[in-house]
């Protein structure tokens, strides 16, 4: 989700549990640094080079699949590294900062849009031979349409507020709502907020067209796929729209918080914008 979100903690400390610890102090603890800019979990900081989030029954799916990742050599996702002490799940610490908000000039260069792409590209085709543990239970927000039981584990929010950069270090963050998905659904998602497809005029761009065609060559998009894409972009966005919505209405959160906080308007105008220009993406897409 959008960053923008303190959690406003000091920092505090508590005893280590022996991963990590480069931040351990004089007295032998690790320092807890709460991370700010996620807008959905509460409470993740950084510890050592580890960082901790709340854990739930989908995190051993997650960890299965952040684990497949690495061991078929995909590395810009974080290590997962069990639960601590606290029941907290433990990831490793990717180097550096969220692109969004500060530094989304770092994805203005095409051929920097073109890596997000390839990068997508390489974990759907890493993902791919994924098998989820049996039983496996995830925490999909938005079910993908038309898949059914989805053909690939997607991400869900491949967007510039969990992408983590250090000079050439790039990272994925925030996987606990992966789960059965398609790669067109990801895609689509990841279009719109890495171009972006906004009708802010502050972040509305003379150029998105092209960009999302960027996006779409990096990624390797067939014919087909490509047909696809471009009414699925307005979709993917409304989708978000109305998981907003719905909370609002029926006040689940965090959905009703940040629709309170203008997220909706801004996912409903976004939506409109990008169904009107419908004809512009495939042009560009396809052409
Ligand atoms: N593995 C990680 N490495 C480095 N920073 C991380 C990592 N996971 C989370 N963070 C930091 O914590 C913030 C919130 O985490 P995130 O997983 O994106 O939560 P949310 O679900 O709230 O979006 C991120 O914006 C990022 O700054
Ligand atoms: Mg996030």
């Amino acid at each position: 989700m959008r960053a923008r979100f303190s959690h406003g903690k000091p920092a505090f400390h508590q005893p280590g549990c022996g991963i990590g610890g480069r931040s351990a102090t004089l007295a032998g603890v690790l320092e807890e640094i709460p991370l700010a800019g996620g807008n959905v979990s509460v409470g993740v900081v950084r510890v050592g080079d580890t960082v901790r989030r709340p854990a739930g029954p989908w995190t051993p799916a997650v960890h299965a699949l952040l684990a497949h990742l690495h061991a078929v050599g995909f590395r810009a996702a974080p290590r997962p590294l069990g639960l601590d002490e606290q029941g907290r799940e433990v990831l490793g610490f990717a180097p550096g900062t969220t692109v969004w908000p500060d530094r989304f000039a770092e994805v203005g260069p095409p051929a920097r849009l073109a890596r997000v792409g390839r990068m997508i590209r390489e974990f759907h085709d890493a993902v791919a031979g994924f098998t989820p543990p049996p039983g496996a239970v995830w925490r999909v927000v938005i079910p993908p349409e038309d898949d059914g039981g989805g053909e690939i584990i997607a991400h869900h929010d491949l967007a510039p507020w969990n992408l983590v950069t250090d000079g050439d270090t790039w990272t994925f963050i925030d996987w606990d709502g992966a789960g059965p998905g398609s790669r067109l659904w990801d895609l689509a998602y990841a279009v719109k907020a890495f171009v972006p497809l906004s009708a802010d005029p502050a972040r509305r761009r003379t150029d998105a067209a092209a960009r999302a065609r960027v996006l779409a060559d990096a990624y390797g998009l067939d014919e087909e796929q490509r047909l696809r894409l471009a009414p699925m972009l307005a979709r993917r966005a409304g989708a978000m729209r109305d998981l907003l919505a719905a909370g609002h209405t029926n006040g689940v959160q965090p959905w009703a918080r940040l629709w309170d906080e203008g997220h909706g308007e801004t996912w409903s105008q976004d939506t409109e914008y990008i169904a009107r220009r419908e004809q512009e993406w495939l042009t560009a897409l396809t052409n």
